[in-house]
């Protein structure tokens, strides 16, 4: 078979089932294009596309400023490597340090390496600047954390499946409950050895939790008390996703580290960074970490487009009044509901949460009917479905969804 020849949904499983590693499981339709808040399989069946690849297409799908910018790079320069100077990493380290208010970037490409980045950079400046022993530093995560699939990042993961026999794990991570200011000040004031506290603002893979008001707020103080670095992981919940540029600007806290990727992109590139002080991002010197693609002038054009359309289409304040509109929607139709036991979220990054065991299949059922019914979205962690859809939906198309949402719903009650 060519290629490019025509495929159906049933061959194209087909072939990833026999020819990729099986990773991944996923939910049984084959998409072949996409344009702003909806996709379409191989058959031509349209569907809204309530994921957005875990966040990543805020933008919406082939957003045609941000292709626009991709394919004029694409034929001008695509790849330098950092061996050489471009003209465009400069322009959009600027842009972007800018728009996020950091002095110094530096760029990546999936989330999980810019978090790799983040941890090098803490630990370094651990041993440099705050004077820890060396190799002694270690870094407070959470339970429940995810932060990507690296082995240093599955060495304090929880999750079971990440993690067995791919060992031996990392050392240096002390594990607290999330969303527990307590734990942190215990972890802190016993350990004179913390260069960092790295947290998710809300626990998106792990379901969607929000933690209480004021836990970052609170947290970053404690950090500063104890001269420790506040490292946010943003990938899933930066760039407008939570109602917000940036789910810590909720709390008005700024990060010591801000880790960015997914929707950095608007989802057609993959394209991450971590951004931080002069202080602490000088303690990096060439050779010190890097990557050939990390910094691309394709990266850097898709970036600052990407970035651009956020603020033109004031996607942070639409995520806000749509995300309201939906839980207020959800809510509703849970009172009555057997199925459902609660909805959860800030701006459009939100969760139900369905009434069955975690390991019963359930939500994996809905989601299949959910797709019948045009709308695909996934379980995450057994019986919570997430929802995030790209942040260009209308209200009407967001109503539209959530008519489908709670027909598919009574079908289980
Ligand atoms: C909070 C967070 N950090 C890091 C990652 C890893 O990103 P990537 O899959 O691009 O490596 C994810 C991915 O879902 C994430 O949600």
């Amino acid at each position: 078979m060519a290629v490019l020849e025509h495929i159906t949904s049933q061959e194209a499983m087909a072939l990833e089932n026999k020819y990729g590693a099986q990773n991944y499981h996923p939910l049984p339709v084959v998409l072949s294009k996409g344009e702003g808040v909806f996709v379409w399989d191989v058959e031509g069946k349209k569907y809204y596309d309530f994921l957005s690849a875990y966040s990543s297409l805020n933008q919406g799908h082939c957003h045609p400023k941000i292709v626009n910018a991709m394919t004029e790079q694409a034929q001008r320069l695509t790849l330098t490597s950092r061996a050489f100077y471009n003209d465009m990493l400069g322009r959009y380290e600027k842009y972007a340090t800018e728009y996020f208010n950091f002095d110094k970037m530096l760029p990546m490409n999936s989330g999980a390496e810019a978090v790799e980045t983040a941890l090098k950079l803490c630990r370094k400046w651990a041993y440099e600047v705050k004077g820890i022993d060396i190799n002694k530093a270690e870094i407070i995560v959470c339970k429940n954390n995810f932060h990507g699939r690296t082995t240093t990042i599955i060495s304090f993961s929880n999750d079971p499946i990440a993690r067995k026999h791919f060992g031996p794990y990392t050392d240096g991570f002390i594990k607290i409950e999330y969303d527990n200011l307590k734990a942190l000040e215990d972890a802190l004031s016993s350990n004179p050895n913390v260069g960092g506290f790295m947290v998710e603002p809300i626990q998106g893979e792990a379901g969607v939790y929000v933690p209480s008001e004021n836990y970052l707020k609170e947290a970053k103080a404690l950090c500063e008390k104890y001269n420790v670095l506040f490292i946010a992981d943003e990938v899933q919940t930066g760039i407008a996703r939570t109602g917000k540029l940036l789910a810590v600007d909720h709390e008005e806290v700024k990060p010591d580290i801000l880790i960015l990727g997914k929707a950095l992109s608007g989802g057609l590139y993959p394209v991450s960074a971590v951004m931080a002080s002069n202080e602490i991002m000088n303690v990096i010197q060439p050779g010190n970490h890097g990557s050939t693609f990390g910094g691309n002038p394709i990266a850097a054009a898709v970036a600052i487009a990407a970035l651009e359309v956020v603020k033109e289409e004031n996607l942070a304040e639409k995520a806000e009044t749509l995300g309201k509109i939906f839980r207020a929607e959800m809510n509703r139709y849970i009172k009555d509901s057997t199925i459902v036991n609660s909805v959860r979220g800030k701006g459009l990054l939100n969760a139900i949460v369905i009434n069955d065991d975690e390991d019963s299949d359930t939500a994996w059922n809905i989601c299949l009917k959910l797709r019948d019914n045009g709308l695909l979205a996934k379980p995450t962690h057994g019986n919570i479905i997430r929802f995030a859809p790209p942040l260009v939906m209308t209200e009407d198309q967001l109503l539209d969804c959530v008519s489908i949402i709670t027909k598919t719903l009574k079908e289980f009650e």
